[in-house]
């Protein structure tokens, strides 16, 4: 099989390693790419949002399957566009991609088939959505965009000020052009963060290994908003017993709830997920796999993803056996400094050559570009993905950390702090879920409280 991966980033390159390891894969090829995949895949330089420069490269390169990674050219219709030149595909299409495409969308199809969320309401003038605010008075107030917002588009205001400056720059000064034209205004819900990627064809949903994201920018969850600075799988909230219930309560009715309106979902849907003191709600839906989420969770799966792919285009996911490696995995994001805000480019990475590289750790490239002179030089945000699998999670925290040590630039940053709060939750041998007075738990021990 030769297959085209249409992204650039550590996702992609976490996917890219993974159809490597498949015997039945003779080429691979990524566009963009970026500089670690191009050691691995053939890249071009259409980038990911062009719907007809891909679909012309794949016309060109006949690939036997095109897996769209990103959520922009998913909710632009890319599946559609390849399908109709007949290509097979692996990603949703475009009338399925709106459960990220548009919150409004998502929330009112969980209220219409009772799939349990934080309550919300819906504005497209600012001022019912602040006259809302002021008779809620309640805070943090939780401020969305409808649509795409380079995953900034979500505001946890703290006061009524901060609420109502969030509500102008979306609905009246279009910070997120016509993405933030209508907002939703939810509930604040509290507890711990799960993160659960699944494989579907539409009938079958079957999940991944559970991961924990590390959002904000510095140690301690301080800091702004980010892609993501760090993960681990799997996730110690996410017990057996929360997992079935999300299955019961949630994944599958999504699924199916889907299917009755006409948008069946194919590919990798994400849901995430908070563990409340009411039990798991969804906090998002995305209609890809999650970045840096996927760099722990691939490496972990023993299952051929090239098979995967194939038996979702074909509907028949049910036929297929899905297995996961025991152990853990964790993902150091090494970042610009300025991340998120502006950062620099070019800079030279040491320290990333073959040579003294810390055994069973690997390297996924997120923002690098290779010079003509075949260094390394950063060109992103999000610059690298240190990761290692191993049988317990200490291990895989400890040799991740080893390797970011090896590896340096110019104003390098990095959180200090990937996955303590999972070792905590590993160290504690309560089950929160099933303790009433989980909040109060939550509070003494200053775990997973949102300031
Ligand atoms: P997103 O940018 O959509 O990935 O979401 C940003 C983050 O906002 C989530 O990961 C949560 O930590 C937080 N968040 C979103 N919705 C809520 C909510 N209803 N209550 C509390 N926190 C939330
Ligand atoms: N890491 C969160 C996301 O991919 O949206």
């Amino acid at each position: 099989m030769n297959i085209l991966v249409v992204g650039g980033g550590g996702r992609e390159h976490a996917i890219i390693m993974k159809l490597a390891e498949s015997p039945r894969v003779e080429k691979l090829y990524c566009t963009p790419g970026n500089g670690g995949i191009s050691k691995y895949a053939e890249c071009f330089d259409v980038a990911a949002t062009d719907i007809d420069g891909v679909v012309a490269l794949a016309e060109k390169l006949k690939p036997d399957m095109v897996a769209v990674a990103p959520d922009d050219p998913l909710v632009l219709g890319m599946v559609d566009a390849l399908q109709a030149k007949g290509f097979k595909t692996f990603g949703p299409k475009a009338n399925a991609a709106i459960i990220e495409g548009s919150k409004v969308f998502s929330k009112e199809l969980m209220k219409k088939y009772d799939i349990p969320t934080a309550a919300y309401e819906v504005f497209t003038d600012s001022e019912s959505a602040i006259s809302y605010l002021k008779e809620q008075n309640s805070y943090p107030a939780v401020i969305k965009a409808d649509g795409l917002a380079l995953g900034k588009g979500v505001i946890l205001a703290q006061n009524e000020e901060e609420a109502v400056q969030a509500v102008h720059e979306m609905i009246d000064e279009l910070k997120f052009g016509k993405s933030s034209a209508r907002i939703v205004i939810e509930e604040y819900l509290t507890g711990p963060e799960v993160s659960v990627l699944s494989f579907t064809d539409g009938e079958t949903v079957v999940p991944m290994i559970s991961s924990m994201d590390h959002k904000r920018a510095l140690d301690g969850d301080e800091g702004l908003n980010t892609g993501g600075m760090g993960t681990v799988s799997p996730n110690p909230y996410y017990t057996d017993a929360i997992a079935k219930e999300c299955m019961e309560t949630i994944f599958k009715p999504t699924i199916e709830a889907m299917k009755a309106e006409g948008r069946t979902f194919e590919g990798c849907l994400y849901f995430g997920l908070m563990i409340t003191p009411k039990g798991p709600k969804v906090i998002e839906y995305n209609c890809r796999f999650g970045d840096p989420e996927t760099q722990v969770v691939l490496p972990m799966l023993d299952t051929d993803l090239a098979d995967i792919f194939e038996a979702i285009y074909d509907h028949r996911l049910a036929d297929l056996k899905i297995s996961w490696k025991t152990g853990s995995c964790a993902c150091v994001v090494m970042a610009s400094g300025g991340y998120p805000l502006s950062y620099p480019k070019g800079i030279e990475i040491k320290g990333l050559d073959e040579k003294g590289q810390v055994e069973g750790a690997f390297v996924y490239h997120a923002g690098t570009k290779l010079s003509e002179d075949g260094r390394f030089l950063t060109n992103g945000g999000r610059v690298l993905g240190v990761t290692c699998t191993a049988l317990t999670l200490e291990e895989a925290l400890r040799r991740s950390y080893e390797a970011v040590d090896k590896i340096t630039w110019e104003n390098v940053h990095f959180r200090h702090d990937i996955g303590n709060r999972a070792l905590q939750a590993h160290a504690d041998p309560l089950d929160l879920y099933y303790k009433d007075d989980m909040e109060d738990y939550i509070e003494s021990n200053g775990v997973y409280l949102r300031q």
